[in-house]
Protein backbone atom coordinates (compact mmCIF):
# COMPACT_ATOMS: atom_id res chain seq x y z
CA UNK A 1 0.00 0.00 0.00
CA UNK A 2 1.04 3.46 -0.71
CA UNK A 3 -0.27 6.47 1.18
CA UNK A 4 0.61 9.59 -0.48
CA UNK A 5 0.44 12.53 2.27
CA UNK A 6 -0.76 16.11 1.07
CA UNK A 7 -0.84 19.32 2.57
CA UNK A 8 -4.01 19.76 2.07
CA UNK A 9 -7.32 18.69 -0.01
CA UNK A 10 -6.45 20.84 -2.90
CA UNK A 11 -2.58 19.27 -3.44
CA UNK A 12 -4.85 15.93 -2.77
CA UNK A 13 -7.05 16.55 -5.29
CA UNK A 14 -4.24 17.51 -7.97
CA UNK A 15 -2.15 14.62 -7.34
CA UNK A 16 -5.27 12.37 -7.68
CA UNK A 17 -6.25 13.56 -10.90
CA UNK A 18 -2.51 13.87 -12.55
CA UNK A 19 -2.27 10.07 -11.55
CA UNK A 20 -5.57 9.20 -13.05
CA UNK A 21 -5.38 11.14 -16.38
CA UNK A 22 -1.41 10.13 -16.93
CA UNK A 23 -2.74 6.36 -16.31
CA UNK A 24 -5.27 7.00 -18.59
CA UNK A 25 -3.15 8.37 -21.30
CA UNK A 26 -0.33 5.51 -20.24
CA UNK A 27 -2.76 2.54 -21.27
CA UNK A 28 -3.69 4.76 -24.50
CA UNK A 29 -7.35 3.25 -24.95
CA UNK A 30 -9.16 2.86 -28.16
CA UNK A 31 -12.33 1.82 -28.70
CA UNK A 32 -12.13 -1.44 -28.86
CA UNK A 33 -10.31 -1.68 -25.67
CA UNK A 34 -10.88 0.93 -23.53
CA UNK A 35 -10.15 2.31 -20.25
CA UNK A 36 -12.56 1.42 -17.35
CA UNK A 37 -12.38 3.18 -13.75
CA UNK A 38 -14.45 2.74 -11.20
CA UNK A 39 -16.03 5.89 -9.76
CA UNK A 40 -17.06 7.49 -6.81
CA UNK A 41 -19.94 10.69 -5.25
CA UNK A 42 -19.69 11.86 -2.00
CA UNK A 43 -17.82 15.59 -0.75
CA UNK A 44 -14.11 13.52 -1.38
CA UNK A 45 -13.55 13.06 -5.12
CA UNK A 46 -15.41 16.62 -6.28
CA UNK A 47 -11.93 18.09 -6.16
CA UNK A 48 -10.44 15.57 -7.88
CA UNK A 49 -13.45 16.00 -10.87
CA UNK A 50 -13.25 19.96 -11.13
CA UNK A 51 -9.41 18.88 -11.82
CA UNK A 52 -9.60 16.21 -14.71
CA UNK A 53 -12.33 18.63 -16.12
CA UNK A 54 -9.34 21.30 -16.23
CA UNK A 55 -6.89 18.79 -17.10
CA UNK A 56 -9.85 17.34 -20.43
CA UNK A 57 -10.16 21.41 -21.25
CA UNK A 58 -6.56 21.93 -21.17
CA UNK A 59 -6.22 19.04 -24.12
CA UNK A 60 -4.31 16.22 -21.47
CA UNK A 61 -6.82 13.54 -21.50
CA UNK A 62 -9.71 12.47 -23.01
CA UNK A 63 -12.88 10.25 -21.91
CA UNK A 64 -13.47 9.44 -25.55
CA UNK A 65 -12.61 5.89 -24.91
CA UNK A 66 -13.27 5.56 -21.04
CA UNK A 67 -15.73 3.37 -19.57
CA UNK A 68 -16.84 4.47 -15.95
CA UNK A 69 -18.69 2.07 -13.40
CA UNK A 70 -20.01 3.65 -10.82
CA UNK A 71 -19.72 2.38 -6.95
CA UNK A 72 -23.43 2.73 -5.88
CA UNK A 73 -26.90 4.34 -6.00
CA UNK A 74 -29.72 4.98 -3.58
CA UNK A 75 -32.70 2.43 -4.01
CA UNK A 76 -35.67 4.59 -5.01
CA UNK A 77 -34.35 7.52 -5.94
CA UNK A 78 -34.43 8.12 -9.88
CA UNK A 79 -32.20 9.82 -12.13
CA UNK A 80 -33.55 13.37 -11.69
CA UNK A 81 -33.78 13.59 -8.11
CA UNK A 82 -31.11 15.77 -7.38
CA UNK A 83 -29.78 13.42 -4.11
CA UNK A 84 -29.39 10.50 -6.93
CA UNK A 85 -25.76 9.98 -7.57
CA UNK A 86 -26.71 9.65 -11.31
CA UNK A 87 -27.58 13.56 -11.04
CA UNK A 88 -24.25 14.10 -8.94
CA UNK A 89 -22.21 12.50 -11.59
CA UNK A 90 -23.84 13.69 -14.78
CA UNK A 91 -23.78 17.06 -12.67
CA UNK A 92 -20.27 17.37 -11.15
CA UNK A 93 -18.45 15.68 -14.08
CA UNK A 94 -19.65 14.08 -17.27
CA UNK A 95 -21.63 16.64 -18.82
CA UNK A 96 -18.53 18.67 -18.63
CA UNK A 97 -16.26 15.72 -20.21
CA UNK A 98 -16.01 13.74 -23.73
CA UNK A 99 -17.04 10.62 -22.37
CA UNK A 100 -19.82 8.82 -24.61
CA UNK A 101 -23.21 8.21 -22.99
CA UNK A 102 -23.42 4.73 -23.97
CA UNK A 103 -19.83 4.04 -21.84
CA UNK A 104 -21.12 5.49 -18.76
CA UNK A 105 -22.76 2.61 -16.02
CA UNK A 106 -24.11 3.77 -12.91
CA UNK A 107 -26.47 1.28 -11.03
CA UNK A 108 -30.35 1.70 -11.53
CA UNK A 109 -31.89 2.09 -8.03
CA UNK A 110 -35.52 1.76 -9.18
CA UNK A 111 -35.15 -1.26 -11.54
CA UNK A 112 -38.20 -3.63 -10.52
CA UNK A 113 -35.78 -6.42 -9.91
CA UNK A 114 -32.73 -5.06 -8.08
CA UNK A 115 -30.87 -8.36 -7.55
CA UNK A 116 -30.70 -8.82 -11.20
CA UNK A 117 -29.84 -5.45 -11.82
CA UNK A 118 -26.66 -5.82 -9.38
CA UNK A 119 -25.77 -9.52 -10.51
CA UNK A 120 -25.89 -7.54 -14.49
CA UNK A 121 -23.67 -5.04 -13.18
CA UNK A 122 -21.20 -7.59 -12.13
CA UNK A 123 -21.22 -9.84 -15.37
CA UNK A 124 -20.93 -6.11 -17.36
CA UNK A 125 -17.49 -5.13 -15.85
CA UNK A 126 -16.36 -8.83 -16.07
CA UNK A 127 -17.20 -8.37 -19.51
CA UNK A 128 -14.78 -5.70 -20.10
CA UNK A 129 -12.44 -7.76 -18.46
CA UNK A 130 -12.83 -6.49 -14.97
CA UNK A 131 -11.67 -2.66 -13.80
CA UNK A 132 -8.26 -0.80 -14.32
CA UNK A 133 -8.39 2.08 -11.65
CA UNK A 134 -11.10 1.91 -8.62
CA UNK A 135 -11.55 5.66 -7.75
CA UNK A 136 -13.12 5.65 -4.36
CA UNK A 137 -13.74 7.54 -0.42
CA UNK A 138 -13.96 6.31 2.89
CA UNK A 139 -16.74 6.79 5.48
CA UNK A 140 -16.72 8.00 9.15
CA UNK A 141 -16.67 4.62 9.94
CA UNK A 142 -14.24 3.45 7.17
CA UNK A 143 -16.11 2.12 4.78
CA UNK A 144 -15.68 1.82 1.01
CA UNK A 145 -18.49 2.63 -1.47
CA UNK A 146 -21.45 1.72 0.85
CA UNK A 147 -19.85 -1.64 2.10
CA UNK A 148 -20.93 -0.31 6.04
CA UNK A 149 -18.93 -2.22 8.91
CA UNK A 150 -19.11 -6.37 8.73
CA UNK A 151 -20.23 -6.57 5.16
CA UNK A 152 -18.21 -9.29 3.58
CA UNK A 153 -14.84 -8.79 2.23
CA UNK A 154 -15.82 -10.89 -0.36
CA UNK A 155 -18.82 -9.12 -1.16
CA UNK A 156 -20.12 -8.62 -4.86
CA UNK A 157 -22.41 -6.03 -5.83
CA UNK A 158 -26.18 -6.53 -4.06
CA UNK A 159 -28.43 -4.66 -2.16
CA UNK A 160 -26.88 -2.96 1.35
CA UNK A 161 -29.21 -1.57 4.13
CA UNK A 162 -27.07 2.19 5.26
CA UNK A 163 -26.00 1.94 9.13
CA UNK A 164 -27.66 4.59 10.83
CA UNK A 165 -24.50 6.39 11.48
CA UNK A 166 -24.59 6.73 7.34
CA UNK A 167 -27.41 8.34 7.42
CA UNK A 168 -26.99 10.67 9.67
CA UNK A 169 -23.78 11.88 7.70
CA UNK A 170 -25.59 11.95 4.55
CA UNK A 171 -28.60 13.19 5.46
CA UNK A 172 -26.76 16.69 5.07
CA UNK A 173 -27.39 16.11 1.70
CA UNK A 174 -31.10 15.65 2.74
CA UNK A 175 -32.42 18.76 4.55
CA UNK A 176 -30.29 17.44 7.44
CA UNK A 177 -33.83 14.91 8.11
CA UNK A 178 -32.18 11.51 8.49
CA UNK A 179 -35.88 10.31 7.38
CA UNK A 180 -35.58 11.72 3.99
CA UNK A 181 -32.47 9.10 3.43
CA UNK A 182 -33.14 6.05 1.77
CA UNK A 183 -32.48 2.71 3.82
CA UNK A 184 -31.14 1.30 1.27
CA UNK A 185 -28.62 1.27 -1.50
CA UNK A 186 -27.31 -0.95 -4.61
CA UNK A 187 -23.35 -0.89 -3.89
CA UNK A 188 -20.25 -2.77 -5.73
CA UNK A 189 -18.84 -4.93 -2.97
CA UNK A 190 -15.62 -5.16 -1.09
CA UNK A 191 -14.24 -7.93 -3.92
CA UNK A 192 -15.83 -5.27 -6.53
CA UNK A 193 -13.41 -2.65 -5.35
CA UNK A 194 -10.28 -4.90 -4.51
CA UNK A 195 -10.43 -7.05 -8.20
CA UNK A 196 -9.71 -3.71 -9.37
CA UNK A 197 -5.78 -4.17 -10.94
CA UNK A 198 -5.58 -0.55 -8.80
CA UNK A 199 -7.17 1.23 -6.06
CA UNK A 200 -7.02 4.92 -5.44
CA UNK A 201 -8.77 5.95 -2.18
CA UNK A 202 -9.48 9.84 -1.18
CA UNK A 203 -9.52 10.39 2.80
CA UNK A 204 -9.21 14.19 3.99
CA UNK A 205 -10.37 16.17 7.09
CA UNK A 206 -10.08 15.03 10.99
CA UNK A 207 -13.55 13.57 10.92
CA UNK A 208 -11.68 10.60 8.90
CA UNK A 209 -8.77 10.37 10.86
CA UNK A 210 -9.81 7.26 13.20
CA UNK A 211 -11.38 5.04 10.28
CA UNK A 212 -7.92 5.79 8.11
CA UNK A 213 -5.74 5.06 11.20
CA UNK A 214 -7.85 2.15 11.90
CA UNK A 215 -7.70 0.91 8.17
CA UNK A 216 -4.55 1.25 7.58
CA UNK A 217 -2.24 0.28 11.05
CA UNK A 218 -5.70 -2.23 12.55
CA UNK A 219 -5.94 -6.00 11.17
CA UNK A 220 -7.64 -6.79 8.32
CA UNK A 221 -11.56 -6.79 9.57
CA UNK A 222 -15.06 -6.48 7.98
CA UNK A 223 -15.70 -4.26 10.86
CA UNK A 224 -13.83 -1.43 8.86
CA UNK A 225 -13.62 -2.64 5.27
CA UNK A 226 -10.87 -0.05 3.94
CA UNK A 227 -8.63 -2.65 5.74
CA UNK A 228 -9.94 -5.21 2.62
CA UNK A 229 -7.16 -2.99 0.54
CA UNK A 230 -4.33 -4.20 3.23
CA UNK A 231 -4.30 -7.43 0.53
CA UNK A 232 -4.46 -5.48 -2.81
CA UNK A 233 -1.08 -5.21 -4.54
CA UNK A 234 -2.05 -1.72 -5.99
CA UNK A 235 -3.30 0.54 -3.67
CA UNK A 236 -2.88 4.18 -2.88
CA UNK A 237 -4.04 6.77 -0.54
CA UNK A 238 -4.24 9.84 -0.79
CA UNK A 239 -4.80 11.81 2.07
CA UNK A 240 -4.19 15.44 3.87
CA UNK A 241 -2.33 16.06 6.86
CA UNK A 242 -5.67 16.81 9.23
CA UNK A 243 -6.87 12.83 8.48
CA UNK A 244 -3.31 12.03 9.31
CA UNK A 245 -4.20 12.90 12.92
CA UNK A 246 -5.00 9.83 14.69
CA UNK A 247 -1.61 7.53 12.64
CA UNK A 248 1.24 6.53 14.96
CA UNK A 249 4.08 8.85 14.53
CA UNK A 250 6.05 6.10 12.70
CA UNK A 251 3.69 5.69 10.83
CA UNK A 252 3.08 8.80 9.56
CA UNK A 253 7.00 9.92 9.39
CA UNK A 254 7.94 6.40 6.97
CA UNK A 255 5.42 7.38 4.66
CA UNK A 256 6.23 10.95 4.20
CA UNK A 257 9.93 9.91 4.07
CA UNK A 258 9.16 7.25 1.69
CA UNK A 259 6.44 9.25 -0.84
CA UNK A 260 9.14 12.66 -0.16
CA UNK A 261 10.07 12.74 -4.11
CA UNK A 262 6.82 11.92 -5.32
CA UNK A 263 3.99 14.03 -3.66
CA UNK A 264 4.69 16.86 -6.59
CA UNK A 265 1.61 15.59 -9.20
CA UNK A 266 3.26 13.68 -11.93
CA UNK A 267 5.00 16.22 -13.92
CA UNK A 268 5.04 14.12 -17.53
CA UNK A 269 1.63 15.74 -18.07
C1 LIG B 1 -21.05 7.53 1.15
C2 LIG B 1 -20.64 6.85 -0.14
C3 LIG B 1 -19.17 6.51 -0.14
C4 LIG B 1 -18.35 7.69 0.26
C5 LIG B 1 -18.73 8.14 1.65
C6 LIG B 1 -17.95 9.34 2.13
O1 LIG B 1 -21.33 6.62 2.15
N1 LIG B 1 -21.39 5.69 -0.40
O2 LIG B 1 -18.80 6.06 -1.42
O3 LIG B 1 -16.99 7.37 0.22
O4 LIG B 1 -20.11 8.48 1.63
O5 LIG B 1 -18.47 10.49 1.57
P1 LIG B 1 -17.77 11.90 1.60
O6 LIG B 1 -16.76 11.86 0.54
O7 LIG B 1 -18.88 12.87 1.29
O8 LIG B 1 -17.20 12.09 2.95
Amino acid sequence: MRIIIEENYNDMSKWSANYIASTIKIANPTEEKPFVIGLPTGSSPLGVYKELIKLYKEGYVSFKNVVTFNMDEYVGLDESNEQSYHYFMWTNFFNHIDIKKENVNILNGMASDLEKECSSYESKISSYGGIDLFLGGVGVDGHIAFNEPFSSLNSLTRIKTLTTDTKIVNSRFFENDINKVPSTALTVGVKTITSAKCVVLLVNGHNKASAFANGVEGGISHSCTLSALQLHSKSIIVVDEAACGQLKVDTYRYFKDIEKDNILPISQL
